[in-house]
């Protein structure tokens, strides 16, 4: 059985007091969760803040980037140590934000991934297509080349040890979610290329979470799916009882 990971991905909101705000209603909601791990991504300047209000509950911290080098001349950038020493757990990889907005691509993605790997964290690494790739049928084309260009660049041991989310660009924030069906779909393509590259068992294994427009009132039909692992969530993450409520589907 693959346990359920529900990840909250605040992307550019809230600040340190906002952070211990949310906490203070979350845990009593959803902090002793044991049906799933609890994962909330919040910006890295309240990452200590949000492992401070964490403690003594069973919720784990990430952050929603990571740097793939150790330290060094990378203004702006912020390395695998360092997200250690905040006490985070996780790290977003490869979020299509990045991809669209910040040119990540295949390739810096599994630089990041390694690096997230490297030094003790558990990276959730982003696929998915974009609208025009959905609509001309070529979804699974595209997450077969984010694949084989990114996540099949791991040995064998990492990627026993990575989540992937598959987020349809054209589902997030659109508050168009893919049907649980053509999520499915796509998670079926996604395992298929885990198990041909990495094995039978390690293709099991993997947790595959889905993210795009995750609400509250969908949250069971997506989880209802033995292909769903879990949900990457966005805007539905930033209110305490919203996300309780999906951590609780
Ligand atoms: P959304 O974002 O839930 O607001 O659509 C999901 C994501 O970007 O991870």
């Amino acid at each position: 059985m693959r346990k359920p990971v529900m990840a909250g991905n605040w992307k550019m909101y809230k600040t340190p007091a906002e952070t211990a705000a949310f906490f203070e209603k979350f845990r009593p909601l959803a902090g002793q969760a044991e049906h799933c791990e609890v994962v909330i991504c919040p910006p890295f300047t309240n990452l200590a803040a949000a492992v401070e209000a964490a403690q003594g509950t069973r919720i784990r911290i990430g952050a929603q980037n990571i740097g793939w080098a150790k330290e060094g001349a990378f203004t702006g950038e912020i390395s695998g140590p360092m997200i250690v020493a905040s006490g985070a757990t996780y790290a977003i990889v490869g979020h299509s934000e990045r991809r669209q907005y910040f040119a990540e691509t295949d390739e810096t993605v599994l630089k990041r991934t390694q690096a997230a790997l490297e030094f003790g964290l558990t990276p959730i690494v982003c696929v998915g297509e974009r609208l025009e790739e959905f609509e001309s049928g070529h979804t699974e084309a595209v997450l077969v080349r984010q694949f084989q260009q990114g996540i099949a660049g791991l040995s064998e041991r990492q990627f026993a040890r990575i989540a992937i989310a598959y987020e349809p660009v054209w589902a997030i924030g659109t508050g168009k979610t893919a049907t649980p069906e053509i999520a499915a779909g796509a998670h079926r393509a996604i395992r298929a290329q885990a198990r041909a590259k990495f094995g039978k068992e390690a293709g099991e294994a993997i947790r595959i979470l889905y993210g795009g427009s995750v609400k509250p009132d969908n949250t069971r039909s997506l989880m209802a799916q033995p292909e769903i692992d879990g949900v990457l969530v966005g805007g539905a993450s930033l209110d305490a009882v919203s996300f309780a409520s999906i951590v609780n589907f």
